[in-house]
């Protein structure tokens, strides 16, 4: 039988860097592949016990941060952009500001960080880089049209990337959670979550924890090797591709 696990298999311990690592998915994502003995870097806008601080809109804060991960921990073998905001207006009457806020922070720091791995990954020939997507990215939300767009965006810059790096064995793909409890939805009116948890399939939304092994299933290897350029969609049923 041909071997299918790589370097990086079941026992090799891998450098993993969590963008949004602080708090809800990307924090329940840190944890599981700390629990897999992973050394992780969690890179984060908010400040926080072995933190590296980043805002990852900003070309320089992201350059000198994956510098000070890559001083901690060398090559990066795996990378999960999770950080993200969500804001809400209708596009009727939203601002080029807010718009431009959620592209800059959604779309272009998921450019941004993975730019800064592709290229020693290509070099090693092994890397993850799992992207954080949204469902509103394929079904679109209202009052979320910049969110729409930039979750939409990070689906098709990886599936671009995944064109331009597998041969090299760097694996690139997205995640797409349905609503999730976190900080990120805590600001969202009650009423707005009754509803949407009428209408999924599960009738609940779910929790970091239930997010974090769909990570841990494209890091892995053997067992995420054939994933390529896939959005996987941990969403309550809430989209059926
Ligand atoms: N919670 C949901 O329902 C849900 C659903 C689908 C997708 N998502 C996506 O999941 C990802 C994680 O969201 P979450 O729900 O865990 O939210 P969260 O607010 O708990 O975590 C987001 C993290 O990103 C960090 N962050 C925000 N802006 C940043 C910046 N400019 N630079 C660096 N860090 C920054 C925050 O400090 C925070 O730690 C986001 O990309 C979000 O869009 C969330």
């Amino acid at each position: 039988m041909t071997a299918v696990g790589g370097p990086r298999g079941a026992g090799s311990p891998r450098t993993v860097v969590v963008t949004g690592g602080a708090s809800g998915i990307g924090a329940a994502i840190a944890e599981g592949f700390k629990a897999q003995g992973d050394t992780v870097v969690v890179l984060d806008r908010a400040p926080g016990p072995g933190v590296i601080e980043v805002d990852v809109a900003r070309e320089d804060s992201v350059r000198s941060a994956f510098a000070s991960a890559r001083d901690r921990v060398g090559t990066i073998d795996i990378l999960v952009n999770s950080a993200g905001l969500l804001t809400e207006s209708p596009i009727e009457d939203m601002t080029l500001a807010m718009w431009s806020e959620t592209i800059s922070v959604d779309l272009t720091g998921v450019f941004l960080c993975c730019r800064e791995v592709v290229g020693p990954m290509r070099r090693q020939r092994w890397g993850r880089i799992i992207n954080i997507s949204s469902q509103l990215g394929i079904k679109g939300g209202t009052g979320l049209g910049h969110y729409s767009a930039a979750k939409a965006g990070v689906i098709g810059m990886t599936k671009a990337l995944a064109l331009e790096v597998s041969a090299d064995n760097v694996l690139a793909n997205c995640i797409a959670p349905g609503p999730i409890e976190t900080p990120l939805v805590d600001g969202i009116s009650e009423d707005w979550k009754v509803a949407k948890r009428a209408e999924l399939p599960l009738r609940r939304f779910g929790v970091p924890a239930e997010v974090a092994p769909t990570a841990l299933l494209l890091a892995s290897d053997p067992g995420g090797n054939l994933f390529v350029g896939q959005t996987l969609g941990p969403n309550s049923g809430d989209v059926m591709p």
